[in-house]
């Protein structure tokens, strides 16, 4: 992963630049940007993305499996963002399924998105936006209370030629296994063990209703085990909810 690089001063979104390009481009292409135009979050948000300030980068990634196996990757997203900031010092909380967070706020979110055909998958493209060297001025005022940045909590700017090739080294470490064997343990261990939901209520959102409970675990398949209020207990599969700590 990112042996093959495609570097942009400024651009709209690596997500939409990586969809249009993964047909022509081998797996582990990297596309980056020092700044995005219109990055793009989950549930069609906008991601703040200013000039030479975060790591906004998404991976092109060709697994030959099933749709239904993607969840997996963005777990092995998250937590190669978590072992490459702990190789650096700095100690994250993984929100399951796709986001980052230090002391409740969020430092990165992830962006899994795919194209498949007859149940097999063309390709993945897994975006990582980091809030890296942010000052608080680049947040709005309704974001400051739930985003930081990696600068901002460790009060001194982060290098983020490093961090980035910490997390290219540590995703392929656990992208390999995965790819050859479908072998996941050690990634749903590094979830379980720096989990931000874990013995946490939860609220769970799901086809516009919204359910409370308490994340028991997370199962060796990645998904969040969470007990609700009636006493019933569900496997919950990301994608299909948003999940939020209360
Ligand atoms: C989220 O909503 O938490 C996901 C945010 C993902 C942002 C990254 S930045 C690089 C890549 N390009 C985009 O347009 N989005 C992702």
């Amino acid at each position: 992963v990112g042996r093959n690089i495609c570097y942009f001063d400024t651009i709209s979104s690596t997500n939409m630049e990586a969809k249009r390009i993964a047909l022509k481009n081998p797996e582990g292409t990297v596309v980056i940007s020092e700044e995005q135009a219109k990055g793009k979050g989950r549930l069609d948000r906008n991601w703040v993305s200013p000039p030479k300030k975060g790591i906004w980068m998404s991976m092109i990634l060709k697994p030959e499996t099933e749709p239904t196996k993607v969840a997996k990757i963005t777990l092995l997203g998250a937590a190669g963002v978590n072992k490459a900031l702990e190789d650096m010092g700095i100690y994250s909380k993984i929100k399951w399924p796709n986001d980052i967070v230090i002391d409740g706020k969020k430092v990165c979110g992830i962006l899994t998105e795919m194209s498949c055909e007859l149940n097999m998958i063309n390709y993945v493209i897994m975006g990582i936006g980091i809030n890296v060297n942010m000052d608080r001025e680049d947040f709005s005022e309704n974001l400051i209370n739930k985003a930081t940045s990696l600068k901002i909590e460790q009060n001194k700017e982060i290098n983020r030629k490093e961090l980035l090739a910490g997390i290219l080294n540590r995703f392929e470490e656990f992208y390999i296994p995965f790819k050859e064997d479908n072998e996941i343990s050690e990634v749903i261990e590094i979830c379980k063990k720096n989990s931000a939901l874990i013995g946490k209520k939860v609220r769970v959102i799901k086809d516009g209703e919204t359910k409370t409970g308490k994340a028991l675990d997370i199962n060796n398949e990645g998904q969040l085990i969470v007990m609700f209020e009636d006493g019933s207990i569900e496997n919950i599969f990301s994608g299909e909810v948003s999940v939020r700590g209360l």
